[in-house]
């Protein structure tokens, strides 16, 4: 297994526009020409190019495999075929050779299939009796007069697929009260409009909508304030972007142009996320970079798993059915869509039986846990749990009840957008399910419980008989200190162990940390924690929980003391410090290439401990040298994990209480995405460059920036080798082979998109050798960086954006569009 790029870039959800190619030679010559003219049709293998040459119109297959062929425009200096825009989308022909695009007699262009039958037409009334179609270089194809090119008739910027190109125009065309809407492919193989589609509200606000089935809206811009979209003010001019909103009184549109030329982006409604995405092809990796997406969390996107499924933010996929059901046509899951959801295994009972009475045979399921389907029904007079269920049963329609504080809830039919894992929001919902069912599942769970409980009590009991021979061995030190549990100290205790905390070893984000030994001179480091606003019992239990984390790699916590609001963590001492003052300070020695290469793959073990093995996964969010700590040995600690807090699965309410360094925070942060494990995988990365170069990322002098190190590692990986990126203080002295692979994977590391990026645990498998890192893409908001202004400004928002969440801390949780701040993109 690699880390390859071909797991990355090509996300298995882009493929769709990834279309294979007829890679079929024509036998007669080709005309160059982008014209269609009443003497002049297409069929076969023929294709027309734009006069610059940047697209090409004519017959394509969506896949290698499939034998429907359609009529579309693909960009043609890419490797990649990619559709942006097709004609026949709901009728394939099947044989091109026969099929025929050409001018009809009424002036129209159209599709004969094999029977010369019209399949497809652009349908308008033409009021010139000669006309030709014209394929231009942004992707448009026009009808138009043949000898006045200013008289267009149609053309298909008026009618888009899928994709919204530059220059096209988004909007409503009051005159003629045409709207333009993208509507997303069918799935991979079928570029047919499928379910979700996006236009500018056609009552005639500035807002753009994501609609599910043109029914449901789930995502919408915000209206426009004249400057930017409210709910997404990254959208907006910057320095490779214009973006423009105009509203005349005969068309309201937005559109777009990419400054420079060389740049090929393009926004497409996805099929598989119903996500409207931003994409940018990269010539040197051949394929599309994902750079931008609403709505930013999966599960937002309407149905997305279809009746019966349940949507989870981060796991992959995103989609599963719940218990007692399976996916209902799997051809089309594997083909990226899930809009059919999923159907019982087991029919009901209930109404089959012609006695009217069988309530008996189905029964409930606990779901935990879930959110809830919204379209819930509140049953006023049922007053308790039981009573709930039985009018659940009662009818047999009635698919799941939920009993909380508020009263009974009762769902009918189909059950669409459930969450799972939904952290402390979530309720627990009763499925109805056929008792035979139940039973089955029950008695595999039945077998697995018992395994579990056998392991567990021969686990415990081996822990007892180790714990007893140590306790045995030696002095317990301190009469407090059980068993290995955590110890309460008094403040009083601990203002004498630090002498009276008059030995500062450092400032963290969450308050100071002093040195302090104990009367048995155990030597310690005293947190004091600032600004935590938690009740007592709430502090207690998180804090007890993070001190059952230990690991080789992270600092193991002692004891803490609470006593009202003074709160304080007590930690083993490292003596040798952070890795900030070891890696950065004039005074310090240089640490050989061995040592950081050790503190590189600790670290990561570290954190691969917090995200894929604790319990409950911790995300750390603020990883920096100042954070890592080492012992006598050099062996580096996670310090200050677990303290932003323990996170199940909603990290956007932690964002507000967040204090991640600028420098090492992932785009994510800024721009309002869930934040994942993956953000922290991201500061590692930034971390890694500086464990290689000795230095901090970005340089910054009296005039200016003097270099962005990660820019710097991103084009030098390409072309000259990476000796020339470690610090100059180990004179060369490094095994050359770990520093690429560092390289590379701090490249990885740093992606835009999270789902790019490795996890902690291949981080690990990479350093240590098991698993190999391809040539990693160029970040795009590395690439783009191209001057020190550039530079600040990727650089600056973060540091905007932390110090914005600084100042709502203490408020309530922000919305995810409230979040962003200033220009994303
Ligand atoms: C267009 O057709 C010509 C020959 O007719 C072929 O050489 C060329 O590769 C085709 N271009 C594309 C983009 O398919
Ligand atoms: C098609 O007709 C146009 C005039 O309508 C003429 O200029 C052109 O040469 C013709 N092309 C072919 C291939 O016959
Ligand atoms: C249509 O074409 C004929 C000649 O082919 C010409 O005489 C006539 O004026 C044209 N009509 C229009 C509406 O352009
Ligand atoms: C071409 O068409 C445009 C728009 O219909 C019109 O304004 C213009 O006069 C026409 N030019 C000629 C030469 O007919
Ligand atoms: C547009 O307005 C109509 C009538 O006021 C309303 O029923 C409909 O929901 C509105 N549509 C949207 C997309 O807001
Ligand atoms: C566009 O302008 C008209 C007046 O010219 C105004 O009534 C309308 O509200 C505007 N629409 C939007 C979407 O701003
Ligand atoms: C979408 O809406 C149509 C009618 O409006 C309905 O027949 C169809 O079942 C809906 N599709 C889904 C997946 O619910
Ligand atoms: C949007 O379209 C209008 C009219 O075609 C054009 O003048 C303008 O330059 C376009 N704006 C951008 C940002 O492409
Ligand atoms: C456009 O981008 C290309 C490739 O990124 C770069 O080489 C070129 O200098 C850029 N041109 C301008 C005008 O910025
Ligand atoms: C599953 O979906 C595919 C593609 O839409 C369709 O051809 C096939 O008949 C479906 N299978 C079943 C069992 O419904
Ligand atoms: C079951 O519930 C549905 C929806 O509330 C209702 O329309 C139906 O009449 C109920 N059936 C019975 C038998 O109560
Ligand atoms: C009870 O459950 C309903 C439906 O899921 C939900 O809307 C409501 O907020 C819940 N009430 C409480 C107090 O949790």
């Amino acid at each position: 297994m690699a880390l390859s790029r071909s797991a990355c870039a090509i996300p298995q959800y882009l493929s769709l526009l990834v279309i294979s190619f007829l890679a079929l030679h024509q036998a007669s010559p080709s005309y160059a020409s982008d014209t269609i003219s009443p003497n002049r049709s297409l069929s076969g293998r023929q294709n027309l190019t734009s006069a610059g040459g940047q697209f090409v119109l004519g017959f394509f297959a969506p896949s290698a495999s499939s034998k429907n062929y359609y009529v579309g425009i693909w960009y043609n200096k890419i490797s990649l075929l990619t559709a942006v825009w097709v004609a026949n989308r709901e009728i394939p022909v099947t044989d091109t050779s026969t099929s025929e695009l050409k001018i009809s007699d009424d002036g129209n262009l159209v599709l004969l299939d094999q029977s010369k039958g019209i399949i497809w037409s652009t349908g308008t009334r033409i009021p010139s009796n000669s006309t030709v179609a014209v394929i231009l270089d942004d992707g448009n194809l026009q009808l138009r007069d043949e000898t006045n090119s200013s008289q267009v008739f149609w053309q298909s910027f008026d009618h888009p697929s899928d994709t919204w190109l530059p220059r096209d125009k988004l909007g409503l065309n009051k005159a003629t009260n045409q709207l333009q809407h993208l509507t997303a492919w069918k799935n991979k193989a079928d570029p047919a409009p499928g379910i979700f589609s996006l236009e500018i509200d056609p009552n005639g606000t500035s807002q753009y909508y994501i609609i599910w089935n043109m029914s449901q809206i789930y995502w919408t811009s915000g209206v426009w304030n004249g400057h930017i979209f409210n709910l997404v003010p990254e959208m907006t001019k910057n320095y490779i972007y214009d973006f423009q909103f105009v509203n005349s009184s005969t068309e309201t549109y937005f559109n777009y142009t990419v400054k420079n030329d060389s740049i090929i982006s393009r926004f497409v409604l996805d099929y598989a996320t119903g996500q409207i995405q931003q994409l940018t092809w990269m010539e040197n990796l051949k394929s599309w970079m994902l750079f931008w997406s609403q709505p930013r969390q999966q599960c937002l996107v309407y149905a997305i798993c279809g009746p019966f499924g349940s949507c989870n933010d981060i796991s992959k996929p995103f989609c599963k059915c719940i218990e007692g059901f399976s996916v209902k046509n799997q051809t089309e899951w594997d083909l990226g869509d899930q809009s059919g959801g999923c159907e019982r295994k087991t029919q009901l009972n209930c109404g089959r039986d012609s006695s009217g009475n069988s309530e008996t045979d189905d029964v409930f399921f606990p779901l935990s846990n879930i959110k809830p389907p919204d379209n819930s029904q509140i049953l006023a007079t049922v007053g308790s749990d039981e009573d709930c269920e039985l009018a659940c049963l009662n009818n047999c329609s009635c698919t799941a009840y939920s009993y909380n504080a508020t009263g009974c809830f009762v769902w009918h039919g189909a059950l669409l957008n459930l969450q799972d894992q939904y952290g402390s929001d979530g309720s627990t919902l009763y499925l109805r399910l056929a008792a035979s069912e139940l039973q089955s599942s029950r008695s595999k769970k039945g077998v697995v419980t018992w395994i579990i409980v056998g392991v567990v009590v021969v686990v415990v009991a081996c822990l007892a008989i180790i714990q007893w021979r140590r306790r045995s061995r030696r002095m317990i030190r301190k009469s407090k200190a059980v068993g290995g549990t955590m110890v309460p100290f008094d403040y009083r205790e601990l203002q004498r162990a630090t002498n009276n905390f008059s030995h500062k070893l450092g400032g963290g984000g969450f308050g100071s940390v002093f040195k302090g030994s104990l009367p048995d001179s155990t030597v310690i480091a005293v947190k004091k924690l600032e600004g935590l606003h938690q009740g007592e019992k709430q502090f207690r239990t998180e804090v007890s929980t993070i001190g059952t984390i230990q690991h080789v790699n992270l600092v193991r916590l002692l004891g803490f003391c609470s006593e009202g609001s003074r709160k304080l963590l007590v930690y083993e001492f490292m003596p040798k410090g952070s890795l900030d003052t070891q890696l950065f300070h004039s005074d310090s020695t240089a640490l050989d290439w061995k040592t950081r290469y050790q503190i590189a793959v600790g670290t990561a073990r570290g954190l691969a401990y917090l995200h894929e093995q604790c319990r409950d996964c911790i995300i750390h969010c603020d990883i920096k040298p100042e954070n890592i700590v080492l012992d006598a040995s050099f062996v580096p600690k996670v310090a200050d994990f677990g303290l932003a807090k323990l996170v199940g699965r909603d990290f956007s309410r932690v964002l507000t209480t967040m204090r991640g360094t600028r420098g090492y925070l992932a785009p994510e942060w800024i721009t309002g995405v869930a934040i994942t494990a993956k953000a922290d995988v991201y500061s590692y990365g930034m971390m890694l460059f500086e464990i290689i170069s000795g230095r901090r990322n970005l340089e910054q002098t009296e005039g200016g920036i003097a270099g962005y190190f990660p820019k710097l590692v991103a084009t030098r990986l390409v072309a000259d080798g990476v000796e020339s990126l470690l610090d100059p203080r180990l004179g060369g002295e490094a095994n050359l082979e770990e520093v690429e692979r560092a390289c590379k994977l701090a490249c990885w590391c740093i992606q835009d998109g999270e789902s790019c990026r490795p996890t902690m645990g291949q981080v690990v498998q990479v350093l240590e050798g098991f698993l190999d890192a391809s040539m990693p893409p160029i970040p795009r908001s590395i690439l783009l960086a191209e001057t020190p202004e550039d530079i600040r400004f990727f650089y600056e928002l973060s540091s905007k954006q932390s110090s914005q969440s600084r100042s709502n801390a203490s408020s309530s949780p922000q919305t995810d569009s409230t979040k962003s701040n200033g220009s994303g993109v």
